[in-house]
């Protein structure tokens, strides 16, 4: 076992302590053909920056699940499997051992440790520039593509999108088969995913038609004549992060999102009662024209969907 000689703490300090020779034995890499080590090493780290270049590649042109997973694994396992070679083959295999001493140093000892570190510092990386080149190109391509994710997956803005829907005044209920909904269809108790005329199975337009009694409801002040017949109509896209809130539940008369379980009270304008949801559904004021059709007083009176940045 190779010991380093103390450093010596008398006279002039840093000075007078002796520093280990760049031939010493214990400063040798491990590795028995040190340079085919680095060979391996900067190959690994080269392939380990080809796959985090791949795999931001595929990530920016839209992304294909199989693909990103095979290149980020090559760009991980090159890179860590370059960094175990080099700390095990290439960094001095020691041992080194000292006597032991007070933990807290002098300041003749910090000053010698400091200059001990910076001599083996320069001894082990004097000749590997070109794997630190490496390392840093493979580090510098995993940490733009890691920043990926967050860049590249915040989508659009939705600008106005959601403020306004294709529920306009007068537009007729629709089912899914683009059936106008007469006010005999629903049971009390019933619901039925209706959208207007002309915009079946448009995302921004779905909407919940609920039936819970088959006399006129009163949600809110204001919407005296939004419920006729007991027929009360909200938005199905959630408050929350924009799910369908397709549940009805009879007995609580309340809807309910699967997503992460928003509750909304039917009878009080689907205001949130349980849930992150942070505000109640729109609802759609209806009317029953003379032939018996439900149809739309008006639009939604507020924005649908989500909360975003622009949201008036
Ligand atoms: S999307 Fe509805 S509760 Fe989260």
């Amino acid at each position: 076992m190779t010991q380093l000689p103390p450093p010596s703490v008398g006279g002039d300090g840093a000075e007078d302590v002796p520093v280990a020779a760049f031939d010493d034995a214990h400063l040798q890499p491990y590795a028995k053909h040190p340079r085919r080590a680095e060979i391996v090493v900067g190959a690994c780290l080269f392939v380990g920056f080809l796959g985090f270049v791949a795999y931001g590649a595929t990530y920016w042109v839209g992304g294909q699940t199989q693909v990103e997973a095979v290149t980020l694994g090559l760009g991980f396992f090159g890179f860590g499997f370059a960094m175990s070679a080099w700390g095990k083959y290439l960094m001095p295999k020691g041992p080194f051992t000292e006597d032991r001493h007070p933990v807290e140093g002098t300041e003749p000892e910090v000053q010698a440790l400091a200059a001990a570190v910076s001599e083996r510092g320069k001894m082990v990386f004097r000749r590997r520039g070109v794997l630190g080149g490496l390392l840093g190109l493979a580090g510098a391509a995993m940490g733009v593509v890691l920043a990926f994710p967050l860049l590249r997956s915040l989508g659009p803005q939705p600008m106005k999108a959601l403020d306004t829907t294709d529920w306009k005044p007068g537009a007729y209920l629709v089912d899914i088969n683009a059936r106008r909904i007469t006010v005999d269809d629903l049971e009390v108790g019933g619901a039925l995913t209706v959208f207007p005329e002309g915009f079946v199975g448009s995302a921004i337009d779905q909407t919940m038609l609920i039936r819970p009694s088959s006399v006129n409801i009163v949600t809110k002040p204001g919407r005296e004549t939004w419920g006729p017949q007991g027929y009360l109509a909200y938005s199905k896209v959630c408050t929350h992060a924009g799910c369908p809130v397709g549940l009805y539940m009879e007995q609580t008369q309340q809807l309910l999102c699967p997503c992460h379980q928003s509750l909304f009270d039917v009878l009080d304008g689907a205001q949130q009662v349980f849930g992150p949801a942070p505000r109640p559904l729109p609802q759609l004021p209806l009317y029953i024209d003379s032939l018996g059709y439900l149809r739309a007083q008006a639009p939604y009176d507020q924005p649908i969907g989500p909360g975003f940045w622009e949201r008036s």
